[in-house]
């Protein structure tokens, strides 16, 4: 049921890739709220994936950028406000790609020019995203940038290997930026770490499965869905949450506070 909890906010909407993208059911229930978006995503995902099914459905404008590109973002920022008629009240960080997972290299085995791309494309895009909005003025008062990260950036996951760093910093840029933003514009920054999910990137990790199927029995509520998720970013930019700020934020069915759990004493027992 909607309840028109976005009913007139416009914002930017990264990573949807296909239907699984967890941007892709975030756009879907945004456009449900009442809101309105521009949708974006690198160059060759615009080709390999389905946005443009995505951005009928949401009869929403498509406009390519690649994350790590000063230029592109300057592009997509004004092209956003033009399209939107002003400035703008959310935005969705969701994008995440490590070369050295895609090429199966462990973590004793780096190549570090890839370590680099990992680093740029999943963490320092959410920097450029924001400075890039500051330097144009692009976000309203009380506006609610959003980006998504995973429990790595506190744990040790043998198969996450660069994309650990990476969650790391993403959440590190979140309260930096997110002080910075605050005291200037009143501007929300938050990344919301959640479960493991089956989506593209999601999968692509090795041993994915296990660990799905892991965080599963260890969350009293079950892993959080993408549709889950897309309801929590919903709210996250609506005007009930206007007080978070600077903040990373478990979306992940309890996973995190549990030290071990019913269902795994059973399991481990058989
Ligand atoms: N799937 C999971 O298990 C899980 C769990 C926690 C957090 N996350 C995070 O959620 C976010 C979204 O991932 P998803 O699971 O929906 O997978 P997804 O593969 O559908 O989305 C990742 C997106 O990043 C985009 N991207 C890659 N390089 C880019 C670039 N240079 N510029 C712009 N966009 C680029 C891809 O095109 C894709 O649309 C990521 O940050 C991911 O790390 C995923």
């Amino acid at each position: 049921m909607a309840n028109g909890l976005l009913k007139g906010k416009h914002g930017i909407i990264f990573g949807a890739l296909d239907e699984n993208s967890i941007a892709w059911k975030t756009a879907l229930k945004i456009k449900e709220e009442g809101g309105s978006f521009t949708l974006t995503n690198a160059p060759i995902a615009m080709r390999m994936g389905k946005i443009n099914e995505l951005a009928s459905l949401c009869h929403a404008e498509v406009i390519p950028a690649d994350a790590t590109s000063e230029q592109d973002l300057t592009n997509l920022f004004a092209k956003s406000m033009e399209v939107m008629g002003g400035k703008l009240d959310f935005v969705l960080h969701s994008i995440g790609m490590s070369p050295n997972i895609r090429k199966g290299k462990s973590y004793g085995d780096m190549n570090y020019d890839w370590y680099l791309k990992t680093l740029d494309i999943s963490a320092l895009s959410f920097h450029k995203v924001l400075q890039t909005s500051e330097k144009l003025d692009a976000l309203n008062e009380w506006a609610s940038v959003v980006a998504l990260s995973y429990i790595a950036a506190q744990r040790a996951y043998p198969d996450y290997t660069d994309m650990a760093q990476a969650k790391a910093m993403l959440e590190s840029v979140a309260r930096s930026y997110g002080q910075r933003y605050g005291t200037a514009k009143k501007v929300r920054v938050n990344t919301i770490s959640q479960s493991p999910t089956r989506t593209t990137a999601g999968a692509g990790i090795s041993g994915f499965d296990v660990f799905f199927d892991f965080a599963q029995m260890m969350s009293p509520l079950g892993n959080a869905t993408a549709e889950d998720c897309a309801n929590y970013i919903t709210v996250m930019f609506s005007d009930f949450t206007r007080m978070v700020t600077m903040q990373n934020l478990m979306h992940d069915g309890g996973f995190s506070s549990s030290g071990i759990t019913q269902q795994m004493v059973d399991r481990l027992s058989k």
